[in-house]
């Protein structure tokens, strides 16, 4: 008897930790909640065509696509008890994991370019991040991009006070709850896999997403007005079970390692350009009327945001915040610089 249940939890152990005992192939069940034709779901699979290439066959890679295995949060819990061993969850999913610093990603009007944004998650601030996950079982790999959010309903969001009273579906972070109600809408949070049905059948009344997620998921054919108000980013943490990851041979881990960066510059080259994609196939679908914010209605969102980050300094740490910070300027100055000699080029020509 005892022998058996032995048995039985070395054979589950070695299924968690995604090892195909048979072949002596290693498996990795790569799980997310997007389309395949996102930025998300087609670096997934980069990643999986790599990955068995350079281990010459001896991984496998399985992507289960659109929520088919686990939702938002299921899949975090899968993959600390070693169900599947590798996610790409939005960086706004972490706080019920207890890592809410990864909401600094959510406060609005915080990252004025892309390359503040890369800056930061790639240097001192990604460390910091990636290290509160070790003692949850998990291990952080590095950040995909998706892009700046926009904001949809039913009704034009022109002013501040058109949210006014709206139903707005948020994901599961504090951040995002406090920059609707700062707006006058009432937040939901909901996993992405229910918000067309929700949007569909009135229980929300709009939400905010890159346009390549609200596309992909059909949201144009049940919101009638999406505002171009880059409030906000949206980006993934691609992380691993902990134990799985360091229980790999070390010469396994190196060539994933190496596959993994690899998916992660065609995903940061291929997001724009798929939100870009995205947003011509929502204007040439007519469902949606598209609004570009004039300056002042821009300056009044700014105004009546920006005050979050000072309610999440002491939830997030103010050193994250003043960093990023401290990044944009120096990104600016820099981009001044490049700038003025084209200037002047132009002006003799
Ligand atoms: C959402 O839940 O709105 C998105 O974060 C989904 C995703 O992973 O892009």
């Amino acid at each position: 008897m005892k022998f058996r249940s032995t048995l039985l939890m070395f054979v589950l152990a070695l299924g968690f930790s995604g090892m195909a005992q048979a072949t002596g192939e290693i498996v990795i069940k790569f799980s997310h909640v997007v389309a395949p034709d996102t930025p998300k779901g087609q670096a997934a699979e980069r990643f999986k065509q790599l990955a068995e290439k350079y281990t010459k066959g001896k991984v496998k890679v399985e992507v289960y696509p659109n929520s088919q295995l686990y939702k938002d949060r299921e899949e975090i819990e899968a993959l600390q008890s070693g169900a599947v061993q590798m996610l790409a969850p939005s960086l706004s999913k972490f706080g019920p994991m207890g890592a809410r610093e990864f909401e600094l990603f959510d406060l609005p009007y915080l990252f004025p370019n892309q390359e503040t944004l890369h800056r930061v998650m790639d240097g001192e601030v990604g460390k910091k991040l990636f290290a509160k996950l070790d003692s949850k079982g998990v291990t952080g790999l590095t950040f995909w991009d998706n892009g700046f959010k926009q904001m949809s309903s039913n009704r034009p969001m022109h002013k501040v006070a058109d949210f006014s009273g709206l139903k707005m579906r948020i994901q599961s972070s504090k951040v995002l709850g406090a920059q609707m109600k700062a707006l006058g809408a009432n937040p939901q949070v909901m996993a992405f896999s229910e918000v067309y049905t929700a949007l569909q059948q009135g229980v929300v009344d709009g939400t905010e997403n890159p346009v390549s997620n609200f596309y992909t998921q059909k949201m144009h054919e049940v919101q009638q007005h999406m505002t171009m108000s880059n409030h906000g980013y949206l980006g993934y943490a691609v992380i691993v079970n902990k134990s799985f990851w360091d229980g790999l041979p070390a010469g396994i881990r190196s060539e994933l390692t190496r596959a993994m960066q690899e998916a992660t510059a065609f995903e940061r080259e291929t997001a724009q350009k798929d939100n870009d994609d995205a947003l011509a196939k929502v204007i040439a679908a007519k469902t949606t009327t598209v609004y570009q914010l004039t300056a002042a209605e821009r300056a009044e969102w700014q105004k009546t945001l920006l005050p979050v980050h000072r309610e999440f300094e002491s939830v997030i740490g103010a050193d994250l915040i003043q960093n990023v910070y401290a990044t944009a300027a120096q990104v600016e100055k820099e981009q001044a610089v490049t700038a003025k000699p084209a200037a002047k080029s132009d002006k003799k020509k």
